[in-house]
């Protein structure tokens, strides 16, 4: 009897921090993180026909319709690291239709985290934000500076990451967030966002080893 690999959401508005907790949340958990957002960044740098009309998209802060997007993320999802390692899923679903599409493919979280976050937060995290395109790994200017002169050189800025934009993103958020939450009540774990990265980790880890423990404890008793 081995327990099943954890399946998680995570969900927030822009720059809430999800891509820093999944960072936090793979290093202990060991899951595979995958980012819509990534992805489609990815398909943008591969030069492809389905990466220009995204970006389109993405540059008026829109979602990026289904066809280029759900294909995309449920092949991840299928992968074999996903399926054996667990899977921690970032900024998917963010409609009722990417989510239908998510269950009706067998696809269901055991878990969906969502951070809360202050809106004049989230503008002052995007406008510092920095990426280090050698580690992947992200930074702000203040509240997560980098560790040396050599990383501070090579910094990069996303090229939605302005504050007209975050604006844009931000009501996409607002228009899409409810109708994605009525597909996962009675699973959803609210975190407040607005603390430093190492408190709002702390949440969430509580959350995960109590998921854990419920599991094994299912296991057990049968
Ligand atoms: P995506 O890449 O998913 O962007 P997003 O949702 O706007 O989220 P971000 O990546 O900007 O922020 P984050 O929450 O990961 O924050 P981070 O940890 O970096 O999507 C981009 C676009 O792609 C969308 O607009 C859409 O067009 C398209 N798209 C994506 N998914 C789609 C889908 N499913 N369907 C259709 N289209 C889709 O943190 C931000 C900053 O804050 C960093 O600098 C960080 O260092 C700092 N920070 C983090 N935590 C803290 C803290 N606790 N205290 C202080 N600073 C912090």
């Amino acid at each position: 009897n081995k327990l099943e690999p954890l399946k998680v959401m995570i969900s927030g508005a822009p720059a809430s921090g999800k891509g820093t907790q999944c960072q936090l949340i793979t290093q202990k958990y060991g899951l595979v993180h995958i980012a819509a957002g990534d992805l489609l960044r990815a398909e943008i740098s591969s030069g492809s026909e389905n990466g220009k009309r995204a970006k389109e998209y993405m540059e008026k802060g829109q979602l990026v319709p289904n066809e280029i997007v759900v294909m995309m993320v449920k092949e991840r999802l299928s992968q074999s690291d996903s399926q054996e390692n667990g899977w921690l899923l970032d900024g998917y679903p963010r409609s009722l239709s990417q989510a239908t599409a998510l269950k009706e493919s067998g696809f269901q979280p055991d878990i969906f985290i969502l951070l809360e976050v202050a809106e004049e937060n989230l503008v002052e995290r995007v406008v510092g934000r920095r990426l280090d395109p050698v580690t992947g790994r992200i930074y702000h200017l203040q509240y997560s500076p980098p560790e040396t002169e050599e990383i501070a050189a090579r910094l990069t800025q996303r090229f939605d990451d302005t504050e007209e934009k975050v604006k844009l993103r931000l009501q996409t958020h607002h228009q899409n967030v409810e109708s994605v939450l009525s597909m996962y009540e009675g699973i959803i774990v609210k975190v407040n966002g607005n603390a430093s990265k190492e408190d709002v980790f702390s949440q969430i880890d509580n959350a995960l080893t109590n998921l854990i423990g419920q599991k094994n404890a299912t296991l057990g008793g049968s």
